[in-house]
């Protein structure tokens, strides 16, 4: 697998529905994925990026820092927790899914535990954005978009761009 040619794909590409596997080992190959990854990831000015949405199903995303002053987080084989269940509902975007925004609720508080690109475990509890993001992903992981959690009305809303996309 050559890591330069990986790219983001977008709905309706089936590798997004898949269930991805975990990561045996930590490796070299898998750390050349990442580096891509965070790539792609900054040309898209995104916030997230899965593994499946660059065409490999395994269980691995990646965030932006907000405050810049790292590239960001590696997430590997990743658990998460809800730690406080209050839902708050806010409006998210997919790399995937361009042209599309849907309101999703999201429990506030999580917990994350993983592995990092050097294959230390990391962890981490939130309850502010960056949490939000952490459930985004991980539904990447579980093969699940955003467009599953349309209101009719947003299905309405983002018609034409989901159209646009499911022609290719
Ligand atoms: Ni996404």
């Amino acid at each position: 697998m050559d890591p330069s040619a990986l790219d983001i794909l977008t709905h309706p590409h089936p590798v997004l529905r898949l269930k991805a596997e975990p990561v045996k080992t930590v490796d070299d190959e898998v750390r050349a994925v990442v580096d891509r990854m965070f790539e792609l990831m900054d040309e898209a000015e995104g916030i997230g990026l899965a593994a499946p949405q660059v065409g490999l199903a395994m269980r691995l995303f990646i965030t932006r820092d907000p405050d810049e002053l790292t590239r960001g987080c590696v997430w590997i084989n990743p658990e998460l927790e809800v730690v406080e269940d209050t839902k708050e509902s806010d409006e998210e975007g997919c790399l995937s899914l361009p042209g599309i925004l849907v309101n999703v609720d999201r429990p506030q508080g999580i917990r994350i535990r993983g592995l990092n690109e050097h294959g230390e475990s990391v962890e981490a509890v939130s309850s502010e954005h960056i949490a939000r993001v952490w459930q985004h992903e991980n539904d990447h992981l579980n093969g699940r978009l955003i467009i599953d959690r349309m209101s009719s009305m947003e299905r309405l809303r983002n018609r034409r761009a989901l159209r646009d996309l499911e022609r290719g």
